[in-house]
């Protein structure tokens, strides 16, 4: 079998991001979970503007457009802003989809909200990492809250090596691990055997650009919206309603920040 090593963009975004999520049994009830969550959480009425740092297919986006809110959602990769839009259309609602980088928004004091979600935060280093939360602050009016949906650092799940079978082939994709020592939670390379084109497909170093995320702990993390700006922050346990506490052995760390 021929072996090729493909980027983000001009593979593997849409594997993971739209057929690999699509193979995990109740991910439509999820979403709509989370951003219910996200709605009642921020204290969304219909008409207000809210942002999605990092949509990825921008699953999240056409449910707050569903639910009467106006949804601007971005993206690095253009496949997953170009099959966002699709289906945006299909779903007849109305998000404003652009592909971009998160460390350079250019956002003025326009959202009610912004959110971070599926953990898609500290993929950068500490400079990217900030960069990320100044746009997030600059981009929200005085009073808006940013919610951030992370892992918790002292509860991560147990990752495995599995296969997957999704659309056109198998998917094997290596444990992550975590780096203790520098907080790193280190993902490792996919593979893909596609069976459709009769080839394997391995993750060349541009696929690999966020495998690498920081898990901060809540602690720096507040520390890091205290010099962005923000005044307040909340901490809750899971990314669904009701809303719990958040203590080591939550599900999750969701961090909402007013400014
Ligand atoms: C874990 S996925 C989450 C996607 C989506 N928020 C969700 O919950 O399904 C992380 C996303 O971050 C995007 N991404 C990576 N680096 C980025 C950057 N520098 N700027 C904007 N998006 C980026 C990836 O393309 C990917 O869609």
């Amino acid at each position: 079998m021929q072996r090729v090593a493909l980027g983000w963009d001009e593979f593997w975004a849409e594997l993971f991001r739209i057929k690999h999520r699509n193979s995990i049994p109740g991910i439509e009830q999820y979403d709509r979970m989370v951003v219910e969550f996200c709605i009642d959480t921020l204290g969304l009425e219909p008409g207000r503007e809210v942002l999605d740092i990092a949509c990825g297919a921008g699953v999240h986006s056409i449910e707050f457009a569903k639910a009467g809110l106006k949804a601007t959602a971005f993206d690095l990769a253009e496949s997953l802003v170009r099959a966002g839009m699709q289906r945006a259309q299909e779903e007849g609602v109305e998000v404003d989809f652009y592909t971009g980088d998160m460390r350079e928004m250019d956002y003025h004091e326009r959202f009610h909200a912004a959110v971070i979600l599926s953990h898609s935060f500290g993929f950068f280093d500490h400079e990217g990492n900030m960069a990320v939360l100044r746009g997030a602050y600059n981009a929200l009016r005085a009073g808006g809250r940013l919610l951030l949906d992370l892992m918790n650092p002292y509860n991560l799940p147990r990752f495995h090596k599995t296969w997957t079978k999704v659309a056109g082939g198998y998917l094997l994709n290596e444990a992550h691990v975590l780096d203790a020592a520098s907080g790193i939670l280190r993902g490792r390379p996919a593979t893909f055997i596609d069976v459709e084109n009769a080839r394997i497909v391995v993750m060349n170093e541009d696929a690999m650009m966020n495998n690498n995320i920081r898990m901060y702990t809540a602690h720096e993390i507040r520390e890091l919206l205290a010099d962005t700006g923000f005044n307040k922050v909340e901490l809750y346990g899971q990314n669904k309603l009701p809303r719990t506490p958040y203590s080591a052995d939550s599900q999750r760390m969701v961090v909402v920040a007013e400014k």
